[in-house]
């Protein structure tokens, strides 16, 4: 039997499940998932030996969007006793396949887990210590990180994660601190898109100081606060009122329009996109822009208030996916459901050709 331990927002365990039995099924490896409602968890077992290590390498990460963090299982240990947790702990980690450079003690994202995050800060020291006695901890080549997801006080779930194909961050979730002057909370999704959506050459590319940006259904203004602090010209286009203090900056050019209807008179670099609409109606939107050639680049939220919340974003990457192949681009597209998306997931479109 041969297992993956997955991380995903509470509730969205059915899209994770969707998620990963259609990566697995391309791969041709057989499998089933176990999930529970709201538990922000879902195990994906396989029958067949070596299968989970297999799909956490073949499967690119940066290609999942309900996954926010994964490891393969060596097992789940129980009755973990108060005084020597690690100790415990030990027979299950002589299963790791090699040394670790890392150790990630995590929880799931839910109201119970957060009660365990004193602890999880406690068997840090200890853990690294104990696998530095047994020569499992300390090369800093292996791409192998060890994770401890403590289900409570008693019990865990342990495996290990491809460095290089999981999430930088453990359980996936990317800490920003909200900042004082931003006019919404929403602020912290664009901040998180471009961290996440975009590598660091990208960014360094992509986020340059004088570039322009229009941000369609902007109001109060947190995305184009993110802008702003880029020094990007962004013309606002919301018929809401943005932040004075925003409008003070001299950047923002606030346009009461409708983002549907709204054309630059100039091509600008970036358009962003956080209006709540269809998710179709946003991802053609999208690909109107980078088809006329308004933008190259382009981030928006896919809001998903439906049931059938996977299909729903499948249908749109497929949609913009060949409007952009018909059309003979060449492009990047990403998508996440990131730690700061609620119910919807935010999309990265860019126009690579190299004579654009
Ligand atoms: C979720 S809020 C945007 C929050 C914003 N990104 C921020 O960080 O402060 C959605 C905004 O879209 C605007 N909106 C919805 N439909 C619109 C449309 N057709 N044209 C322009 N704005 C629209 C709403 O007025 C609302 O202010």
């Amino acid at each position: 039997m041969s297992g993956i331990f997955i991380h995903c927002r509470a509730g969205f365990e059915k899209e994770c499940v969707a998620e990963i039995q259609q990566h697995a099924a391309s791969l041709g490896i057989a499998g089933y998932c176990k999930a529970k409602p709201d538990s922000a968890y879902v195990l994906f077992e396989s029958y067949e030996p070596g299968a989970a290590d297999e799909l956490c390498r073949r499967v690119r990460f940066d290609q999942l969007i309900f996954v926010r963090q994964w490891f393969v299982l060596l097992g789940l240990v129980r009755d973990l006793p108060v005084g020597d947790r690690v100790a415990a702990m030990m027979s299950t980690l002589a299963g790791l396949p090699g040394p670790v450079d890392d150790v990630y003690l995590e929880t799931p994202d839910t109201n119970a887990g957060k009660q365990l995050s004193k602890l999880c800060r406690s068997l840090k020291t200890p853990l690294l210590r104990a696998l530095t006695d047994v020569a499992r901890y300390g090369s800093d080549v292996s791409g192998r990180r060890l994770h401890v997801c403590l289900l409570s006080g008693s019990a865990a779930y342990i495996g290990y994660a491809p460095t290089h194909n999981s999430a930088a961050q453990p359980m996936g979730i990317v800490r920003l601190r909200f900042p004082g002057g931003a006019p919404s909370r929403s602020t912290l999704k664009l901040d998180e898109a471009l961290l996440i959506l975009l590598d660091v050459g990208e960014r360094e590319r992509y986020l340059r100081p004088g570039m322009q940006a229009v941000d369609l259904g902007a109001a109060p203004g947190g995305w184009t606060w993110q802008l702003v602090q880029r020094h990007f010209h962004v013309t606002a286009v919301d018929n809401g009122a943005m932040d004075d203090k925003l409008l003070a900056s001299g950047l923002v050019h606030h346009l009461r329009a409708d983002g549907f209807r709204f054309q630059p008179s100039q091509a600008v670099d970036w358009m962003v996109c956080d209006m709540v609409e269809q998710p179709a109606r946003i991802a053609d939107l999208a690909c109107r822009w980078i088809e006329q050639g308004w933008c190259r680049h382009t981030i928006f939220n896919l809001k998903l208030p439906m049931n059938k919340r996977y299909a729903e974003v499948q249908r749109c990457l497929h949609l913009i996916s060949g409007r952009m192949q018909q059309r003979g681009f060449g492009f990047r597209l990403a998508c996440k459901q990131l730690y700061h998306d609620r119910e919807e997931v935010t999309a990265y479109l860019a126009r690579l050709d190299a004579e654009y």
